[in-house]
């Protein structure tokens, strides 16, 4: 069976005091807790607090996004050695909000995914589509797209070693969480197109679902077939709403 995983989200909050409050917290409060895997994606400031705070704990801390180079005149930009250099063991890659602020195209996004596969992290990999694209039909025409360039560029072997997250956008930050029912179609689609390339892969990739996701309804979409965890955004920031959402993750 696919072990459940929960991943905070952060974005671009947080600070020293309080990030220090919160990840104390989350490892106080996930003692005990067993056969779930956590980890938070951290600001880049915060790597080195992650780090030192995190070390030998379960709990696991990556960035939230990367560049695809390994060096050079990218004033800004962060490499996959650097992430490597604090420890990270996973990095987002395709968050909707680089997509969409930051004009980051499946293409792009495909490549940060292979240089963070080749250096050595687990990249989650987000998908999903927007009010606009759901409302129009595309949805499954749109996840496909985007999982497919990501998949052309690396192979469904490199697969193995990264994890998908479907967060649809218009779920994402609003309060509107998708149905378990819609969630599990589209996870149920990523996990056959994956199975079309390699039945095995697919079986074992952990899918992860993200958009609105809170204690109150984290139990019902988790407890979907093709539905391996969550990604959280604003209820990460949140002691006792991560650590409940942690515990509903337990299989
Ligand atoms: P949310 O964000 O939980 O605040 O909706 C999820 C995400 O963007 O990863």
């Amino acid at each position: 069976m696919r072990q459940q995983f929960v991943a905070g989200n952060w974005k671009m909050h947080g600070g020293l005091a309080q990030n220090r409050r919160l990840l104390q917290d989350v490892l106080v409060g996930l003692a005990g807790v067993s056969g779930v895997e956590v980890a938070v994606f951290v600001p880049f400031p915060y790597l080195a607090q992650a780090q030192a705070a995190l070390a030998g704990t379960p709990v696991g801390w990556g960035a939230q996004t990367v560049n695809e180079h390994p060096q050079g005149a990218y004033t800004g930009e962060v490499s996959v050695a650097m992430l490597r250099d604090f420890a990270c063991r996973y990095v987002l890659v395709g968050h909707s909000e680089r997509r969409a602020i930051f004009g980051e195209s499946d293409a792009a996004v495909a490549e940060k995914f292979a240089a963070a596969l080749a250096g050595g992290l687990r990249p989650v990999l987000c998908v999903g589509e927007t009010l606009d694209q759901r409302e129009a039909g595309q949805t499954a025409a749109v996840v496909a797209a985007q999982l497919d360039a990501a998949l052309q560029r690396v192979g469904v072997a490199a697969l193995a070693n990264a994890v998908v997250a479907y967060e649809p956008v218009w779920a994402i930050g609003t309060g509107r969480t998708a149905s378990p029912e819609q969630a599990q179609e589209v996870h149920a689609a990523i996990r056959a197109q994956v199975a079309g390339a390699d039945a095995q892969v697919a079986e074992r990739l952990q899918i992860l679902y993200g958009g609105s996701m809170k204690p109150q309804n984290a139990a019902e979409l988790l407890a979907m077939p093709d539905i391996d965890g969550g990604l959280i955004g604003g209820a990460s920031l949140v002691a006792n709403d991560f650590l409940a959402i942690c515990r509903a993750a337990v299989r």
